[in-house]
Formats: structure tokens, C-alpha cells, sequence
């Protein structure tokens, strides 16, 4: 008889159902690049009694992770539950256990990271997590072996394909902000917390993740500074492309000097640099080399045909190491665990580009003359200014409040963000400005 490489997979959601089709559809693809088959022994979800998919096979659930992880036929745990504590539980059991972990869960890589890496070096164990950034682009593959011999200088991606189908159905078809999370929703991008995608935490997971891959250092994601799409409004869309620019979610991680510059935030990216025609819920991950120059990947970052293909890709390579007896051939974090330390992250002040600035302010005499000089009091220049009252106003409202909207030249964002403080405490000023960082 074949022996195969036994799985147990834990939650069976979008992507553990996914991983199923994946398995199932490509099986002789795959033993024939593994020479052994894949066999799905036992999977674990919350509720086995739920309606499922038929590719799902009843008789193989249990409620019970810890089945799993004590079974002797199984030896590579899949994590697809998602969460972080419960997760922890299921994969430190699983690694204390000897058996080698995929996962796709950033939130718990990011936050929990730390120890599971420490506990699967001690253990003997691999533990992947491809499909846990950028969903179908093998980024981490990329940074982790492709580009072993290089010096990555920047990476700048739109990792969050929530993120970006709300901006660009926003954009493109003028839907609100919670109808396009809706869609989102329904086609199975955003977690299961989408606070989570609109507000910036699941990119910063996943920015924490890609520099320490790049850089060989940890990085403490809960340090990021983090900015969600959900402080974009419509009429800042409106603005940006009236202004040639259009808002891409970003996440950026770049040397500078002895610091890492990491940052997650909306942006106004030029209407005619590659990141800005990357759509819907597609990702795209930039990658500067000092010798290589810039590569670009861009593909599907969601959804659960390409993260499962990722997943499937990582048990693949697990089962080649569990068939050449072999471990941690590479690092799962690229870097072996002496040669990593801790990233000493810059200041988002220090930050210096140019910037995009909306003021609701009462349009009366002196305002915009207290707003350039409390600009230019604070070293910011002015590239381009317009005011926009939304359209005829009658003779009654003719004091406004009107939207002021301002690029600035290259300046630091700490005093960008002092001449606003001090434009805020102006009488005229009757809503909270908007600051967006423009990413050339
Ligand atoms: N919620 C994530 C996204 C899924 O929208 O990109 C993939 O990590």
C-alpha cells in the first residue's frame, strides 16, 4: 500500500473547505510531485452537526482540535480556525506533539509569533504560513528564498483585499462604505471581524510578518502605526482623482538609517503608478532589492481559491521535508533564529513626504489666510489649494462650511500635523480636518 502524509484540519470554513476542492481536484498533481498522496484524517470545527459542502466528509469531524493533535496518523496540522487564543492552544499542542504546523493566521503569527517559533525550533518542527499574507501571491516564498542573497530595501503592498474593494467600488461605482463591505463580505474577503480589515489591524498583521521576513528582524505589530480605510471618506475619493491621485490601502516597510520605517494607512497613490490600477480585491506586493531593483506581484489576496492554493503549497512543501527526514532546511522566518533582533521602529513624525489636507471651515474673510500661515509658521509649503462648497450655494449658506483642500511639498509629518493642530483651534474650523500621506 502508498503510505500517505496524514492532515488534520483544523476549522473548515472558506479556506478549510477551499483546502478540500484544492486536495481533492489536484490529488494526482500532487502525488505526482510529492510521490505520496495527501490524506485528510480528521477535521475539526466548532460545530459538526452544521450543513456543510459536500466536498466536506462527515464522518471525519469532531468538535475536538486535541483528536487531532494526539492522533499518530497525523502529522502536519492545518490551522485554518483562525482567532488567536484558541488557535494558540491548537498549534502549541500541536507542535509539543511533533507535529509540523500550516497556518494561514496572521493574527495569531503576528501576536503569538514569538513563542510558536521558539517552541517548534526546540521541537523539531516546520511551521509555514504562506497563505497568511497576500492570500494566492507567494510573497513569502519570495522573500524567504528567492530572494535569499538580497538586501530588501522597501516593500510596499496592498495586502488587504477588503481594504481595496471597498475603496474601489467606492471609486468606481460611487457605492457607500457599508455596501461594499457587504459584498466583500459575501464573497468571503473580509474576516470574520471586519473591523479587523477596515481599520488597518489584519494589514499590519500582515506588514509585521513581511518585514521580518525581509529585514531578519522582530517587529512588534501592535507598534505599527496603523490607519484604516475607514476614515476615507467619499469626498476625499472625489478630491483625490480630481487631483490625479487615487486611494490605495498601503502597507509600507522600508530601511531607513538603523530604523525601520512600518506604517499601514490610506494613501494617495499618483493615477498612474502601477499600485493604482490594482483593483478590486486584488493585492500587489512591491519589493525593492539593492541589486535586483523593484519587482512587483500581483494577484488574488482573498477568497478561497487562492488562500487554500497557498495552504496546499505549504503542505506540499512540509510533506517533501517529511519525506527527505528533513527540518527547517529554511528558516520559517527566513533568518535563523540567532541571527534575528529586535527592529527599532522610527517615529511616524519623522515621516517626510507630501500630504493631502481637508478643512471644513465657515468661508469667510481671513480663513484661508490663517490657514497658510499657520502652514507656513510651521515650515509647510503649499504645492496646490482649492475651496469647494459642493456645489451652487444660495445666498443664505454663502458663510459655508466649504471643504479647503491642500497638497503640500515634501515636509516632516510632525509639522504638518502641528500646523494643523494649531489651524484646529481657529473658530472657523467646524469639523475635524483629514490628513492622508500622499505614497509616491
Ligand atoms: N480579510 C483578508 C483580506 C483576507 O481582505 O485581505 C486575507 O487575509
Amino acid at each position: 500500500m502508498t503510505k500517505s502524509i496524514g492532515i488534520g484540519l483544523v476549522g473548515c470554513g472558506v479556506v478549510g473547505t477551499g483546502l478540500l476542492q484544492v486536495l481533492q481536484e489536484n490529488a494526482t498533481a500532487i502525488e505526482g510531485r510529492l510521490g505520496v498522496p495527501l490524506e485528510v484524517r480528521r477535521i475539526a470545527v466548532r460545530d459538526p452537526a452544521a450543513v456543510r459542502s459536500p466536498l466536506v466528509p462527515q464522518d471525519k469531524l469532531t468538535a475536538d482540535p486535541m483528536e487531532l493533535v494526539r492522533d499518530p496518523d497525523i502529522q502536519v496540522i492545518v490551522e485554518v480556525m483562525g482567532g488567536v487564543e484558541r488557535a494558540y492552544e491548537v498549534v502549541h499542542a500541536a507542535i509539543l506533539a511533533g507535529k509540523h504546523v500550516v497556518t494561514a493566521n496572521k493574527a495569531l503569527l503576528a501576536e503569538r509569533g514569538a513563542e510558536i517559533w521558539n517552541l517548534a525550533e526546540q521541537h523539531g518542527v516546520d511551521v509555514y504560513y504562506e497563505a497568511a499574507v497576500a492570500g494566492g501571491i507567494p510573497v513569502i516564498r519570495v522573500l524567504r528564498e528567492a530572494l535569499a542573497s538580497e538586501r530588501v530595501l522597501a516593500i510596499r503592498g496592498i495586502v488587504n483585499g477588503t481594504s481595496n474593494y471597498i475603496l474601489s467600488r467606492m471609486s468606481a461605482e460611487s457605492m457607500s462604505f457599508a455596501d461594499a463591505l457587504a459584498e466583500a463580505q459575501a464573497a468571503g474577503y473580509a474576516e470574520a471581524d471586519p473591523t479587523l480589515d477596515v481599520g488597518g489591524g489584519d494589514a499590519c498583521h500582515k506588514i509585521a510578518i513581511l518585514a521580518t521576513l525581509a529585514f531578519g528582524q522582530r517587529v512588534p505589530a501592535d507598534q505599527i502605526p496603523t490607519e484604516g480605510i475607514d476614515r476615507v471618506a467619499t469626498i476625499d475619493i472625489a478630491f483625490a482623482q480630481r487631483l490625479g491621485f487615487v486611494i490605495k490601502p498601503l502597507a509600507v516597510a522600508r530601511v531607513v538609517g538603523d530604523s525601520l520605517d512600518l506604517r499601514v494607512h490610506p494613501a494617495l497613490v499618483p493615477v498612474e503608478a502601477t499600485l493604482a490600477t490594482v483593483h478590486g480585491a486584488l493585492n500587489a506586493v512591491a519589493i525593492e532589492g539593492a541589486l535586483l531593483g523593484p519587482i512587483l506581484m500581483s494577484g488574488p489576496g482573498a477568497g478561497a481559491g487562492p488562500t487554500a492554493t497557498s495552504v496546499a503549497g505549504d503542505l506540499l512543501d512540509v510533506a517533501r521535508n517529511i519525506e527527505c527526514c528533513a527540518h527547517a532546511r529554511v528558516p520559517s522566518r527566513g533568518f535563523r533564529q540567532v541571527a534575528l533582533r529586535d527592529a527599532k521602529l522610527r517615529d511616524i513624525g519623522e515621516h517626510r513626504g507630501r500630504f493631502y489636507l481637508r478643512l471644513t471651515v465657515a468661508d469667510r474673510p481671513g480663513v484661508l489666510g490663517a490657514i497658510t500661515s499657520a502652514l507656513g509658521d510651521n515650515d509647510v509649503s503649499i504645492e496646490q489649494m482649492f475651496q469647494d462648497g459642493g456645489g451652487q450655494r444660495s445666498k443664505r449658506d454663502e458663510t459655508g462650511p466649504v471643504s479647503v483642500v491642500l497638497l503640500t511639498h515634501r515636509a516632516t509629518e510632525r509639522n504638518v500635523r502641528a500646523a494643523l493642530a494649531s489651524i484646529e483651534t481657529h473658530d472657523a474650523v467646524v469639523a475635524p480636518s483629514q490628513l492622508i500621506r500622499i505614497e509616491e
